[in-house]
């Protein structure tokens, strides 16, 4: 029967192709107001889709944010039900001027297709919904209950589409979550993402005098707000890496000599990865390699850093206010309210005299962790391995699916991250990519990965 749709899939690899490029022609940039619009038609575009597919109860579920899509087919009883989520929304395109095409005008070159969201995520969704496409064209029925999940709000880290999990986790119902919103650890490592990162993300203000002074009439006389924000952030984390707020490890769920050998077993050379990404040298905190550190260490990092002047030339002033954004990335056992809370005491601390700070917590990510012995891991990774030829690796993730927490805590449900994305795809940036094959060869997984799901016992 595989192979009948199989056939299916190869048939009709240029069609899907030309499918993918409408829906990624829709700018669908979650974070911006005057696209909210594309947002909707993007998530109209899957609902189309679904419905097309024989897919039931199909539609637009409103949220607080963006809208979700929901569609489901449940008549396979006594299999399992699996959940395909993913984001239809995408990362804002600046800086425009260093893309070679049209982020919306999708392009294959070299064996990639370009444009924003290819592979972060409408191209990895697409899969799925071309997978369950053929599935259902070729035999009528599908080997499992499905049910598709696709957001519109990923990006953006509001909390929207997780309320609507809370709000209805009877339609949401299943045993298992399939998300192929990750990537591969190299080009030649198929992977399975056990693990994500959380995130605890703040705006902080420094206000000083209420204008901005003379360098030299008042220099000298008071604390400039923009040192004091240098003085805080330098307060934030130590020489050797470590971040220096109060508390900050104490839930740290600490690494196994058995995790850290496996770690190894699949780790790039440092100075590899240093000349990847253009620095002479890796570093992070002490006693740890970079990839325990991406993977299992909190981080703290600046997003960016304002105020005063920064234009050609020099201009003597004392700005009036200045500030700072940092996304700091938390691991199992972390509670992003509880580091929120540690953050502002932390700060309010460390403020110099002379100026008052503002910190607000913007959003936050639960860390997930998902039992690697789960029998729908196995399942992923034998879909993998038959399509692509080698076993999978397990490993964790040093970004975040925000909602994939959610899906844990009120649906019960571990998420499989079966992923084709590659670090070389440039998501969040400028050419960002997915490799064609990939795609095709993603299509045909998830066909074997529909079959596999079908065979774990509940
Ligand atoms: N798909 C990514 C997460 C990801 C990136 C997984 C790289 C594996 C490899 C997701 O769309 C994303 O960008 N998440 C954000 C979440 C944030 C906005 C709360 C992230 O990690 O920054
Ligand atoms: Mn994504
Ligand atoms: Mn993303």
């Amino acid at each position: 029967m595989n192979e009948k749709v199989l056939d299916y899939v190869k048939n009709n690899q240029d069609r899907f192709l030309a499918e993918l490029f409408d829906w990624l022609r829709i700018p669908s940039v979650s974070a911006l107001p005057e696209h909210n619009g594309d947002v909707r038609r993007a998530g109209e575009w899957v609902v189309s889709k679904l419905q097309a597919i024989g897919f039931e109860n199909v539609g637009l579920k409103e949220t607080t944010g963006h809208p979700a899509v929901y569609g489901d087919w449940l008549h396979a009883p006594g299999k399992p039900t699996i959940l395909v989520y993913g984001h239809y929304d995408v990362q804002p395109v600046d800086p425009i001027e260093k893309w070679h095409s049209n982020p919306f005008e999708p392009v294959v070159k070299d064996g990639f297709i370009y444009g924003r969201g290819t592979s972060d995520d409408k191209g990895q969704v697409a899969t799925h919904l071309f997978a369950l496409e053929s599935i259902l064209k070729v035999t009528g029925r599908l080997p499992c209950n499905v049910k598709v999940f696709i957001e519109g709000e990923e990006e953006g880290g509001t909390g929207g589409t997780a309320d609507f999990v809370t709000a209805n986790r009877d339609l949401l119902a299943c045993d298992a979550v399939a998300i192929s919103d990750t990537g591969w650890y190299s080009p030649d490592l198929p992977t399975i993402v056990y693990a994500l990162r959380g995130l605890a993300y703040f705006h902080v203000d420094v206000f000083g005098p209420d204008r901005d002074l003379h360098s030299g009439s008042y220099g000298g006389m008071l604390q400039n707000p923009l040192n004091a924000v240098a003085k805080i952030i330098a307060a934030l984390q130590d020489a050797d890496g470590r971040i220096t707020i109060p508390g900050y490890y104490d839930d740290v769920v600490e690494l196994t000599e058995l995790e850290r050998a496996e770690f190894r077993k699949v780790e790039s050379p440092e100075d590899q990865v240093a000349r990847e990404i253009g620095v002479p040298v890796l570093w992070g905190e002490k006693g740890f390699s970079a990839i325990e550190r991406n993977w299992a260490r909190p981080s703290f990092d600046v997003n960016g850093i304002w105020g005063g002047f920064s234009g050609e030339g020099a201009k003597t002033v004392i700005a009036a206010e200045g500030g700072f954004k940092v996304s700091s990335r938390l691991v199992a056992g972390q509670d992003p309210e509880k580091v929120a809370v540690q953050f502002k005491d932390h700060i309010e601390r460390v403020c110099p005299p002379g100026v008052r700070v503002k910190v607000t917590y913007l959003h936050g990510a639960t860390p997930v962790m998902v039992p690697v012995d789960s029998p729908f891991i196995t399942a992923g990774q034998n879909a993998i391995e038959k399509t692509f030829g080698k076993r999978p690796v397990l490993v964790r993730e040093g970004a975040s699916i925000p909602i994939t927490a959610t899906f844990l805590t009120e649906l019960k449900a571990p998420s499989i991250m079966v992923g084709y994305g590659l670090l070389e795809d440039n998501i969040h940036s400028p050419d960002e990519k997915f490799k064609l094959s990939h795609f095709q060869k993603g299509i045909e997984c998830g066909v074997v990965l529909y079959e596999e799901f079908a065979s774990v016992s509940r």
